[in-house]
């Protein structure tokens, strides 16, 4: 499991993309020199393993790189690769023309962020790239991309970079994602729809990870007489509330599960950390994985 070259962490919104890839990362990272990637424009540094996000990798453990492919930087580079003896990169990337084009073309921005990715994963001194990637929606656009391209550009470079990305993007020996979703119904329905999504592409997706699952400590018929309790204090009262939401959320964590099961899905469960602190939190997500990789022997 994640021998790929590049590993996609996708999901929903909130689910734990950016904590799932930094924990794939950080287990990749002890066997191939690795570099996790985001696309995150809003944060100084990564959330999770206290590095400074920038288009330069930087260490962040033995092994491990953090990296931010932004849209301009990707695109000064692969205009800076295509005139490499010409200073005229600086005026063209500023002329209006320029950017009026890259503005006016849908999916050129995506296309250079692709490249470099495409580059990281296949001519870099990294042998892994983990990306976290957008949440579903967003990334089954960027996936679509290249062959887009492919049917606007017929010849040139931009179509050469285009064959290049999907022919990695596609690739099942090359690639994988795997789906992040919480234990409930909307984040696994949308964990679904961008495994089918995938599938019709014939891309390599799974397993899905149920992040923040929690233990499942009540038999419906001690929730049942802990609801018929007669008189409780205030304080018996909070902590019978307390179990009966955990109640709650362990039947919807099963209903989520039963949806994969139901469609054949394999999924894994990582445990909700109750240390919120970030290397804590990944650290033990680290470990988590590893003991599905690995299961230890009884
Ligand atoms: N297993 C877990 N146990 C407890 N808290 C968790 C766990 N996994 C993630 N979290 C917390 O959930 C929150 C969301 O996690 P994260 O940022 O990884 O999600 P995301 O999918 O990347 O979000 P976004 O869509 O905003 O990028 C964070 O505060 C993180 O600390
Ligand atoms: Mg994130």
């Amino acid at each position: 499991m994640f021998e790929e070259r590049l590993i996609i962490v996708s999901g929903k919104g909130g689910v734990g993309k950016t904590s799932i890839a930094a924990a794939i990362a950080r287990h990749c990272a002890q066997f191939r020199s690795t570099v996790l990637v985001t696309f995150d424009s809003q944060n100084e540094r990564h959330p999770f393993l206290d590095v400074p996000l920038g288009y330069q990798p930087v260490v962040a453990a033995p092994g491990l790189s953090v990296l931010r492919v932004d849209a301009l930087a990707a695109i000064r580079e692969y205009v800076r690769r295509k005139m490499p003896f010409s200073g005229l990169y600086d005026a063209v990337l500023k002329s209006r023309m320029f950017r009026d084009f890259a503005e006016a073309s849908p999916g050129f921005e995506e296309l250079m962020c692709l490249g470099k990715l495409n580059d990281l994963a296949t001519a870099s001194k990294f042998e892994q790239v983990v990306l976290d990637a957008p949440s579903t929606g967003h990334l089954k656009t960027l996936i679509d991309v290249p062959k887009a391209t492919l049917e606007a550009v017929r010849v040139g470079p931009l179509n050469h970079n285009a064959r290049r990305i999907q022919d990695l993007l596609l690739d099942p020996e090359r690639t994988r994602v795997v789906l992040a979703a919480l234990p409930e119904e909307m984040a696994v329905t949308e964990a679904l729809e961008l495994r089918n999504f995938c599938r019709d592409r014939r891309m390599n997706v799974g397993p899905v990870i149920l992040n923040q699952w929690v233990p499942d400590r009540f038999a419906v018929e001690e929730i049942e007489n802990l609801r018929n309790l007669e008189n409780p204090t205030d304080a018996l009262r909070a902590a019978i509330d307390c179990s009966v939401a955990e109640f709650e959320l362990a039947q919807s964590q099963r209903h989520a599960a039963a949806m994969l099961s139901a469609a054949g899905v394999d999924y894994w469960r990582l445990k909700r950390c109750v240390n919120h602190q970030p290397q804590a939190l990944i650290a033990q997500l680290t470990n988590d994985i590893e003991k599905i990789v690995f299961p230890p022997h009884d």
